[in-house]
């Protein structure tokens, strides 16, 4: 069995804050200290930075904050902080090398390990900066996918379960209406953008019982999909043809017999089964146009996304932990489906919502603006449901991800919904 960790029963914070470092230093002492210190693209950190960033942010919070100790270090402060010093910039200012970050994150842990020890810290404070460490994890996967480095193996890679081979993602499972619950109770740990918790009435819909495949995404290529205006919003056309688009991120070759899929390690034929990835916002808009559909709301995803025996959260029934390092042909993890029958709601890749990232009603930050608040209303999509590389202690129902309409390094999908035929 994979050793990640579950939400189950909330457990262990010491382990899990020690097991989860120890994932995050063998992720990355799989890749040169010298690609770790460059900045691969421009729009993601050196990953050296998010290393030294994971340490910042724990010291501020468990040891800072928490306890009331100075920073070890101050003068790193404003350096480590995301809104101090954008990603944009991090590729050219002076910061700690990889060993000096490795040792910044030794250290960090040292304190806050011996904070916990002499006094009560508060849980939740505790789980936010185990999920800041498990949040940074799936960002330097996507990092990493965006360099390509040849031979890169993160040594603990579990095979997924084998194609069933019968799913294109143009099969819809029907939603009743019905009062649902959107958001977390207050009887778990939850992000302040999942609350406050309301009910909510959905009409009858349906939804994708799967991602949609390659197979379906090479049949819209064929025939002309991505020069199709009619498929696409004024903004996504405007990105589509100033970028020449003309396929997802990582494929290659998509026109000839063998077309290929770039991974985080290494290239492998395009599985016509596995879902399509790495698309943006708009492309998966335009598909789902063309195919007489759209994509859900984020409201029409989360009251899809229900199980009577609760959702999965580990990768015996999803996707999910960092354990495959790859996607999983669609509909593989027959023991997490929802109560709707809709497969892989958890885990494998990321699906985006036509809902812009806002608060919902009654909002309050918490414990600080920067987690959500200031991206409410700038143009970010919602995404649901996490990937591979998402932990499954994040990958809840209620979670809530974004990201700009254009991006297609993070790990994504496209599940399609449609209204019921009157
Ligand atoms: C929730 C994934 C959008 O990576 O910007 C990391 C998570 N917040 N550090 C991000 C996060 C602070 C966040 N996302
Ligand atoms: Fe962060």
């Amino acid at each position: 069995m994979p050793s990640t960790p579950t939400s189950a029963g909330g457990g262990d914070l010491r382990g899990l804050l020690i097991s989860t470092r120890q994932r995050t230093l063998e992720l990355t002492a799989a890749v040169k200290d010298e690609e770790l210190e460059r900045q691969i693209d421009p729009i993601m950190s050196p990953l050296v930075w998010d290393l030294a960033h994971i340490a910042a942010y724990e010291d501020l919070w468990l040891v800072h904050r928490g306890a009331g100790q100075p920073l070890l270090r101050p003068d790193l402060a404003a350096l480590y902080d995301a809104f101090e010093t954008p990603r944009a910039v991090r590729g050219e200012i002076a910061q700690l090398n990889a060993a000096e970050a490795r040792d910044y994150l030794a250290e960090v842990r040292e304190r806050s390990l011996d904070v916990a020890a002499q006094q009560t810290i508060d849980s939740e404070i505790t789980e936010m900066v185990l999920r800041h460490e498990l949040q940074h994890r799936e960002t330097i996967c996507q990092t990493l996918a965006l360099a390509q480095l040849p031979s890169f193996d993160p040594g603990f890679r579990e095979p997924t379960p084998a194609a069933p081979g019968k799913h294109s993602g143009l099969e819809f499972a029907r939603i009743e209406r019905g009062e649902f619950a959107l958001g977390a109770g207050e009887d778990q740990f939850a992000y302040d953008n999942e609350r406050p918790c309301r009910q909510i009435s959905v009409e009858p819909f349906e939804l994708g019982r799967t991602a949609v495949t390659n197979a379906s995404w090479l049949e819209f290529i064929a025939e002309g999909g991505y020069r199709d205006q009619r498929w696409w919003s004024d903004d996504g056309w405007a990105w589509v043809t100033a970028e020449a688009v003309e396929a997802p991120l990582y494929w290659q070759h998509w026109e000839s017999e063998q077309p290929l899929e770039l991974t985080s390690c290494g290239s492998r034929q395009l599985d016509p089964d596995r879902p399509v990835a790495h698309v943006s916002y708009y492309e998966a808009e335009a598909f789902a146009r063309a195919r007489g559909a759209r994509l859900p709301t984020e409201l029409e995803w989360e009251a899809a996304a229900q199980w009577q025996q609760g959702a999965p959260a580990d990768a015996s029934t999803a996707n999910v932990g960092q354990t495959s390092f790859d996607t999983a042909p669609v509909g593989a993890y027959a023991g997490g489906a929802a109560d709707c029958g809709a497969l892989d709601l958890i885990g494998n890749l990321w699906e985006w919502t036509a809902t812009e990232f806002d608060g919902y009603p009654g909002f309050s930050p918490h414990p600080y603006p920067e987690y959500s608040q200031v991206f409410f209303r700038k143009g970010y999509r919602v995404l649901r449901g996490g990937s591979w590389a998402t932990d499954g202690r994040i990958a809840s129902p209620s979670f809530r991800n974004w990201d700009l309409p254009q991006r297609r390094q993070i790990f994504s999908g496209v599940r399609l919904a449609r209204d019921l035929a009157q």
